[in-house]
């Protein structure tokens, strides 16, 4: 009698990739990320390793958020976070742009950068051009020791774990988490937000691991519904104002692992030019989690579904009526509207992984990726 003893599988914890493993890791990450940094005897946010004193934030006119990849689209919920809650003006960009278009930086900048491996090479150039310039940094990272996170001023960990699948999840939703607490610190520090709204918030995040899971038990449902539109020849992703960052990313990694042509698009823009590609083998992921857009996104999904277009929609629970309009929906729990680009975002991932699968792709590994870009 011999034990056979598979590494590989042991590695995986009885997931067949590790890109479905670290899907389903997200409640924890978040909860790692967030709940050391939110005591509950404290109305503030503990921020350890974030040095950068009021005073030094009061005296600070822009923000650039800079990062590549997955890790650019955790930058641009970002800076819809920062300008909208702490009212500072920010500027998000991708690194391999910001490093070679001489930005203005002075001492009153603040930059952020954001990257899991804090290996990437434009990331970490565009970190030393904001410090040559005398810009303050702070890096959201997640490798500890990391070049990034041994360059920057200041550090917000995030705590994600080793992320192995070449296409980035888990550490996507620990950099907003790490987006979350960033920006509200920053708008206590300003004196933009209050005790009471501070605390409201805080209640609110301590619930979001539960709700995270609460997602994750819908991977079934979404694993039918990629079988459904696996035959998708072109996908859109479209949504307003924090649904249009989060679409970005969904759209990235449905490109990554399923090597199906998708294209993020702010829906408002549709009808300048995308909805001429409309027919019925194209699909539009709509996101609609914000209750203030809702209607305007529901108004251009009705113009895809009368040029035959397949819509799936990512809505909010109780939001039923959308039912009329789609072909089918997703729902995610309620939660304060900041904090559902962690849970819109989750029903992308487990999509463009069952997509990628049912099409027999190495999902873990994606042609032509690699998970760390240390050259430019
Ligand atoms: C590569 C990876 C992506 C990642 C990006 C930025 O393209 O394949 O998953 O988002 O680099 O990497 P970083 O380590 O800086 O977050």
């Amino acid at each position: 009698f011999k034990v056979t003893w598979d590494v590989a599988a042991a590695e995986k914890g009885g997931y067949d990739h590790f890109m479905l493993k670290e899907i389903f890791e997200q409640a924890k990450v978040v909860k790692d990320t967030l709940m050391p940094r939110l005591p509950e005897d404290q109305n503030r946010i503990v921020l350890d390793d974030i040095k950068l004193s009021k005073k030094e934030l009061e005296n600070i006119n822009k923000i650039y958020i800079v990062a590549c990849g997955t890790a650019y689209y955790a930058g641009i919920v970002g800076k819809y976070l920062l300008e909208r809650i702490a009212r500072v003006p920010v500027v998000a960009e991708v690194a391999s742009e910001f490093r070679y278009r001489d930005p203005v930086i002075d001492e009153n900048t603040l930059m952020i950068v954001l990257s899991q491996s804090g290996e990437t090479a434009d990331t970490l150039a565009a970190l030393r051009l904001a410090k040559q310039g005398g810009a303050r940094v702070i890096a959201i990272v997640n490798v500890v020791g990391s070049s990034i996170a041994r360059e920057a001023d200041d550090i917000l960990y995030t705590w994600a774990g080793p992320e192995i699948a070449v296409a980035s999840t888990k550490a996507y939703s620990a950099q907003l988490a790490a987006m979350y607490l960033l920006t509200c610190h920053i708008a206590l520090e300003l004196g933009r937000m209050n005790e009471e709204e501070f605390k409201e918030l805080r209640d609110e995040l301590y619930q979001l691991p539960r709700k995270v899971n609460r997602v994750l038990n819908k991977a079934e449902r979404i694993k039918r519904l990629a079988d459904k539109y696996v035959n998708s020849k072109n996908v859109f992703y479209v949504g307003r104002g924090l649904d249009y960052m989060v679409s970005m990313e969904g759209s990235l990694k449905l490109k990554e692992v399923a090597y199906v042509h998708s294209e993020p698009y702010a829906a408002g823009e549709l009808k300048h030019g995308p909805i001429a590609l409309i027919e019925d083998t194209t699909l539009v992921v709509g996101i609609v989690t914000q209750a203030e857009l809702y209607d305007k996104t529901v108004s251009n999904l009705k113009e895809v579904k009368a040029r035959n277009g397949k819509v799936l929609a990512i809505a909010v629970k109780g939001n039923t009526e959308i039912e009329k309009v789609v072909d089918d929906v997703i729902y995610i729990p309620q939660t304060h509207w900041m904090f559902s680009s962690i849970l819109a975002n989750i029903p992308q991932q487990l999509f463009a992984y069952y997509v990628s699968t049912a099409l027999g792709h190495d999902v873990d590994k994606p042609r032509n990726l690699a998970k760390s870009v240390t050259v430019e």
